[in-house]
């Protein structure tokens, strides 16, 4: 059976797993907009970088436009752009740093998803919200970055809600511990970006509401029965 290429917009592009994201669908001959402030790599004449700070409401605007000019629709949008930063809330805090953990970690994906609902394909089509395990219990260490990602996790659920009628599939990401600059100096046994990204490409295509490969399977299992042992482990990481 003929392949049928599609339309795939994702943020946080130019390294780790969305970097991974584009490389892979733009092999399997997807037309892909890859998102970052620093312009994405385009190996390939089907991958269309753009420079946008997705913190913004200017480089959201910019994304849309850009969407509107490729004309083609998009059948999946992949809010992956983040950022992780370490707070330690007994002292002085920049609140331009919370600012732009929030602007770009929840605001972006929420923002994206309504922004893009006129361009998305219909039925079939498909949003994908990067979250984490923190979603579950807080890393107290970066106590804004879990906010916003539980945050996140409770807008993906209510947006699958809302499009269930439409046919639009909302899909909730939740990597273990993934080699790439957000993790550099931490964890073991981690996962490549690499297979991350196929782990979504393949969930995506299966139509699951869920990909949480790995660890994140075990560490959502265990949750269930043990979530005071599952908040110490998820303290540690
Ligand atoms: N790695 C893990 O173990 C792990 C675990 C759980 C969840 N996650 C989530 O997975 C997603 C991807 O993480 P990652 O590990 O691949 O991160 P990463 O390697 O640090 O890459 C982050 C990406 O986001 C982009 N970005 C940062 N600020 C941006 C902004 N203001 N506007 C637009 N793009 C921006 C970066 O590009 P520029 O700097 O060029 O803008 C980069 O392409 C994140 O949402 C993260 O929270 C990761």
């Amino acid at each position: 059976m003929q392949y049928i290429r599609k339309s795939i917009v994702v943020t946080g592009a130019s390294r780790g797993i969305g970097a991974a994201l584009v490389n892979a669908y733009a092999a399997q001959g997807d037309e892909v907009i890859a998102v970052a402030r620093s312009l994405p790599k385009a190996s390939r004449s089907n991958i269309q970088p753009l420079a946008a700070d997705l913190a913004t409401d200017a480089g959201i605007a910019r994304l849309v436009r850009a969407i509107e000019e490729w004309g083609q629709g998009v059948d999946i949008l992949i809010n992956n752009a983040g950022i992780q930063n370490e707070i330690a809330l007994t002292g002085f805090i920049e609140p331009a740093t919370i600012d732009t953990e929030i602007a770009l970690n929840l605001a972006s994906p929420i923002k994206l998803s309504l922004a893009l609902m006129p361009f998305l394909r219909g039925a079939g089509s498909t949003v994908v919200n990067v979250t984490s395990l923190v979603a579950l219990h807080p890393k107290p260490s970066a106590p804004v970055y879990s906010a916003t990602k539980a945050g996140l996790s409770s807008f993906t659920r209510a947006l699958r809600h809302q499009m269930s009628g439409k046919g639009i599939a909302v899909v909730e990401v939740i990597p273990p511990v993934v080699a790439t600059d957000m993790t550099a100096g931490r964890g073991h046994g981690k996962l490549s970006p690499e297979d991350m990204a196929a782990a979504i490409i393949a969930g995506v295509a299966q139509g699951a509401t869920l990909v949480a490969p790995g660890k994140s399977r075990l560490v959502m299992r265990l949750n269930r029965f043990l979530p005071g042992l599952v908040a110490r482990f998820l303290a540690k990481e």
